[in-house]
């Protein structure tokens, strides 16, 4: 059995990822927390800060495992802005750990990284196009790939946008913000001017999983079907769950006066995915009934 360690297996992608994994390989799944958050029987933990070099190197040498995948990151994209030496240790300098460590035993590196390493002036994006990060976080994650690329270990790096679903103690993200606002009630204000193509955390996870068992190297961007923007994804949410949309009033980006600057037109072309390993993400409305069902 192939052998797999997780890094931020408490994030959201984190967990599905490990639950994704189990049964197929041998998981080794590692949080900064003392335990695993979700339940998945016959995975080791094992408590890890990948900011802490001499750590990653222990507990790959330990393992010995045939892939890395590393969904640890400081993911609040305003946070980055105003956080940047926290956000640089994080998403750049541990990296560079998990990479270094990775090359001692040849094992595949898989790395998460983002559509926010694109502009965004002229979304979505395919492997192809030219990176050209408008914020500290796009900025983090572009480094995070180069470290990648050039510290010579066999690599995949997933871009992904805006992960959506729930899971146990998960952090906020959009699709639970509009979701716990709209049914207690509370109005929102949504950006009209933001596009991406969400995806369920449990469709990016068996995306990986579909590239992982079919040996596939280099870039791949994995994302949701449908290319819409904040609003119409909080409106979409709104008819599913039978919610009231009056209570969402369209806003644009610059209303909201954030840390850091949005890419506009994102989002990331998947026909790689499609081809080289069936990447088959659901339709929106398709995950939207699996969460109501989860929730
Ligand atoms: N969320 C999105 O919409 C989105 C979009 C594009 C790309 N991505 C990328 O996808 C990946 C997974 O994102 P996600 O949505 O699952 O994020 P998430 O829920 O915020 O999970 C990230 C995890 O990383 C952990 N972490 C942070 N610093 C760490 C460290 N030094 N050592 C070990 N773990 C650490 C966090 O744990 P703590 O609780 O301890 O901080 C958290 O559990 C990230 O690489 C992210 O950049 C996400």
């Amino acid at each position: 059995m192939r052998k797999i360690m997780v890094s931020g297996a408490n994030g959201l992608l984190g967990q599905k990822l490990v639950t994704a994994l189990a049964g197929q390989f041998e998981v080794l799944a590692t949080a900064r927390q003392d335990a695993l958050t979700v339940q998945v029987p016959g995975i080791r933990y094992q408590p890890l800060d990948i900011t802490r070099q001499a750590d990653c190197k222990q507990l790959v040498h330990g393992f010995q495992p045939d892939v890395i995948v590393n969904a640890a990151a400081l993911t609040h994209v305003d946070a980055c802005e105003t956080r940047r030496e926290e956000c640089w240790n994080i998403n750049v300098k541990a990296v560079e750990n998990l990479a270094a460590a990775a090359r001692r035993n040849m094992a595949q590196l898989v790395h998460l990284s983002t559509d926010y390493l694109f502009d965004g002036k002229q979304g979505p994006y395919d492997e192809d196009d030219t990176p050209n990060p408008i914020g500290y976080y796009g900025k983090s994650k572009l480094a995070s790939e180069n470290a990648v690329r050039l510290k010579g270990v066999p690599y995949a790096i997933v871009r992904t946008n805006v992960i959506y679903g729930t899971g146990e103690k998960v952090k906020n993200n959009f699709f639970l913000w509009v979701y716990n606002s709209l049914r207690a009630g509370k109005a929102i204000r949504v950006v009209t001017d933001q596009y991406n193509n969400p995806i369920l955390a449990e469709d990016l996870a068996e995306g990986i999983r579909k590239m992982i068992s079919a040996s596939r190297y280099g870039i791949y961007h994995l994302a949701g079907r449908e290319y819409l923007n904040r609003f119409d994804f909080a409106v979409a949410i709104a008819d599913v769950f039978d919610f009231d949309k009056e209570l969402i009033t369209p806003i644009l980006t610059a209303d909201l006066n954030q840390a850091s600057p949005r890419p506009m037109k994102g989002g990331l072309k998947i026909d790689k995915a499609i081809s080289d390993f069936q990447f088959e993400p659901r339709s929106l409305d398709t995950a939207l009934d699996f969460l109501k069902l989860q929730l």
